[in-house]
């Protein structure tokens, strides 16, 4: 049953990095004006080199219904759901709800997955602990996700999705 499932998963690679291209040409034609929010912020991928491993912490709680909402958006505008489906759930691609995590679910690894994708990710010494049906490469969001504040509240939107075993919600390999 794996084959079927990941070449659907690949023509939804294709297809939302396709998406994902419309969407930041529509970024950078709007906006050349400075981002208003803080002067912290950084791009993902700026966030997740000039921090030590181990060191990224989400700011923001799932329990914070703005946040959420929020992140929410970013999710569907930075197409996302076009792999993982609309609510994280898995669509075509792994569910991001689930209490199998493929590298960790802490904040840490998951900020850096989604930044670097998962190859190079990888070659940073990071392994797959964990299998979900179907195994494609999660492509490198880090440069489409403008800011470390969108992909936090995008991760704060998963953590309110997630249906796992309570203990599992941030990894289980702590115990
Ligand atoms: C082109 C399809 C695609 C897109 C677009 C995509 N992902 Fe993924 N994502 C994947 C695949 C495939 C994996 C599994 C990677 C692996 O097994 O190495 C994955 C894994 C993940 C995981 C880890 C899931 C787990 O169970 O450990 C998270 C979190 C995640 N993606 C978040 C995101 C976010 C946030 C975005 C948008 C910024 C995004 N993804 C966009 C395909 C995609």
């Amino acid at each position: 049953m794996r084959k079927p499932t990941l070449i659907v998963c690949a023509t939804a690679i294709i297809a939302s990095l396709l998406v994902a291209a419309r969407v930041v040409g529509a970024v950078s034609d709007a906006a050349p004006a400075a981002p208003s929010g803080s002067k912290d912020t950084m791009t993902p991928e700026q966030r997740a080199d000039s921090t030590p491993q181990g060191k990224l912490k989400n700011p923001y709680k799932d329990t914070d219904a703005a946040v959420v909402q929020a992140g929410n958006q970013l999710f569907m505008s930075y197409a996302c759901s076009g792999c993982h489906g609309g609510t994280g759930g898995g669509g075509m691609c792994p569910p991001l709800t689930n209490d199998i995590w493929v590298y960790g679910g802490d904040d840490d690894t998951l900020f850096r997955l989604v930044t670097y994708g998962s190859q190079v990710l990888q070659s940073k010494g990071y392994s797959r602990i964990g299998q979900e049906n179907v195994v494609a490469p999660m492509p490198p969001m880090g440069t489409i996700v403008k800011t470390d504040d969108d992909l936090w509240k995008i991760i704060t939107f998963i953590r309110a999705n997630y249906h796992g075993s309570p203990q599992c919600k941030f990894g289980c390999s702590g115990g």
